[in-house]
C-alpha cells in the first residue's frame, strides 16, 4: 500500500507517456520555442511497464495515460498493449485526434473511458486555441468511440472571455449524446499566462448552467475529482472540477509519472523523485515512490491557497502542463 502522511491511500497512477503534442494549445505550453525531452531521456516500453508493476503490486488499481499527446509516440501501442494485461483499470486523456487509427490497440488494451480535451465547439477558435484545423477529425472520433461503446468525457477548460460564452452550446451537446462535459477551472502553470481573471470558477459556472437549465447534482464517486450534475430529459451530464475555488485534495488518490520518469506526488509538486534514474541504475524503486508520497503537502502542493487573485502562475516552482500531463 503506499500511503501519505494524511493517510491518503494512493492508488491511481498517472503516467505521462511523451511531453510532445501535435496541438499547441496556448494554455499548455509556454510560448516561446519549447524543446520536447529527447527520445533517450523518455522512460522506455520495458521501463514503463516494470515501473508501473511495481505500483500495481503496492495496489494502484487505476492508470491513466497523459502526455503532451500520448498517442502521438511511435511505440504508444505497444505500451498500451502491455499496461493492458496488467490488472488495473487503464484509461486516457488525449486530443483525440489519433483515435481513429488506434482504436484497434485501445479496444484489445481494454479501455473503457477516454477523455477528451475539447475547450470549444466552434471549428475557427479550435483553430486558434491549438493552431490546428482538426476540429472535425476530433468530433467524429468521439463518434467513433461512442458508437463502440466506449465511455466519452469531454474536458472543456473554461477561460473567462474566450469560451465561457459556450457553455450552454456543450450542455445542449449532452441532450442526445451520452457524453460528460467536464468544466474545468484554469489553472495556473509556469508560463501559461494564466490571470485570476482568466478563470471562470465553479460558481460561475453553475450559475450560467442553471439560467437555462435544471440541475440537479450526482452523487460523486469516492476520490473524484469533478463535482458530477444531471439535467433532466439530458442523455448525457456535466461535471465541474473546481481546483482553485473549491480543492479536492482530502481525497486525493493520484500520483504523476512524468515521460522522463520522475514521481510528482502532486499536480502541484515543488519536488520530484526521479524513479528512472535509479531503475536504470538497478536500484529499487518502492522505497523511493513510498517517502515521495509520505512527503505529500496536505493541499495543492503547499503552493496555492485560498488567495490565488494575485498570482503569477510563474513564481510557482513546478513543470508547464504540457510536461505534466494535468
Ligand atoms: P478521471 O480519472 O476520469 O477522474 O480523470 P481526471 O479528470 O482526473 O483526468 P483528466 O486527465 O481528464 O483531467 C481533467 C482535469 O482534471 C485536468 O485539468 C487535470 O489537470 C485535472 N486533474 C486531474 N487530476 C487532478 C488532481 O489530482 N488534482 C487536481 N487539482 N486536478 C487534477
Ligand atoms: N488548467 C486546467 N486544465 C488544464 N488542462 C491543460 N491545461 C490546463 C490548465 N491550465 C487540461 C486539458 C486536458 C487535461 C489533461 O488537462 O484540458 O484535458
Ligand atoms: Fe491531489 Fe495535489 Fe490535486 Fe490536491 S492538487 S487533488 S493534493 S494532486
Amino acid at each position: 500500500m503506499i500511503a501519505d502522511s494524511f493517510g491518503r491511500v494512493h492508488d491511481y497512477l498517472r503516467i505521462s507517456l511523451t511531453d510532445n503534442c501535435n496541438f499547441r494549445c496556448f494554455y499548455c505550453m509556454p510560448e516561446e520555442d519549447y524543446d520536447f525531452t529527447p527520445a533517450s531521456r523518455l522512460m522506455q516500453p520495458n521501463e514503463i511497464l516494470a515501473i508501473a508493476k511495481t505500483f500495481v503490486e503496492q495496489g494502484v488499481k487505476k492508470i491513466r495515460l497523459t502526455g503532451g499527446e500520448p498517442l502521438v509516440r511511435k511505440d504508444a501501442a505497444e505500451i498500451i498493449l502491455g499496461l493492458g494485461k496488467l490488472p488495473v483499470e487503464l484509461v486516457i486523456t488525449t486530443n483525440g485526434t489519433r483515435i481513429s487509427e488506434m482504436l484497434p490497440v485501445l479496444l484489445e488494451a481494454g479501455i473503457k473511458t477516454v477523455n477528451i480535451s475539447l475547450d470549444t465547439l466552434q471549428p475557427e477558435k479550435f483553430f486558434m486555441i491549438t493552431r490546428r484545423d482538426v476540429f472535425h477529425q476530433v468530433r467524429s472520433n468521439i463518434e467513433l468511440l461512442l458508437q463502440h461503446k466506449i465511455t466519452v468525457k469531454v474536458n472543456m477548460v473554461v477561460m473567462k472571455g474566450l469560451n465561457d460564452g459556450e457553455i450552454k452550446d456543450f450542455i445542449n451537446w449532452t441532450k442526445h449524446n451520452p457524453i460528460q462535459i467536464r468544466f474545468i477551472e484554469f489553472m495556473p502553470f509556469t508560463g501559461n499566462k494564466w490571470t485570476s481573471n482568466k478563470m471562470f470558477s465553479l460558481e460561475e459556472i453553475l450559475k450560467t448552467v442553471e439560467q437555462d437549465f435544471i440541475v440537479l447534482p450526482v452523487k460523486s464517486a469516492p476520490n473524484d475529482t469533478a463535482k458530477g450534475f444531471m439535467i433532466p430529459g439530458h442523455e448525457g451530464s456535466f461535471a465541474i472540477i473546481s481546483t482553485m475555488t473549491a480543492p479536492f485534495c482530502s481525497t486525493c488518490n493520484r500520483m504523476r509519472l512524468t515521460a522522463d520518469g520522475k514521481l510528482k506526488n502532486c499536480l502541484f509538486s515543488v519536488g520530484e523523485t526521479d524513479l528512472l534514474t535509479a531503475y536504470r541504475a538497478g536500484n529499487e524503486i518502492l522505497p523511493l515512490i513510498k517517502a515521495s508520497i509520505w512527503a505529500k503537502e496536505k493541499e495543492l502542493g503547499g503552493q496555492l491557497g485560498k488567495h490565488f487573485e494575485n498570482l503569477d502562475a510563474d513564481t510557482l516552482t513546478n513543470r508547464s502542463m504540457i510536461t505534466i500531463g494535468g
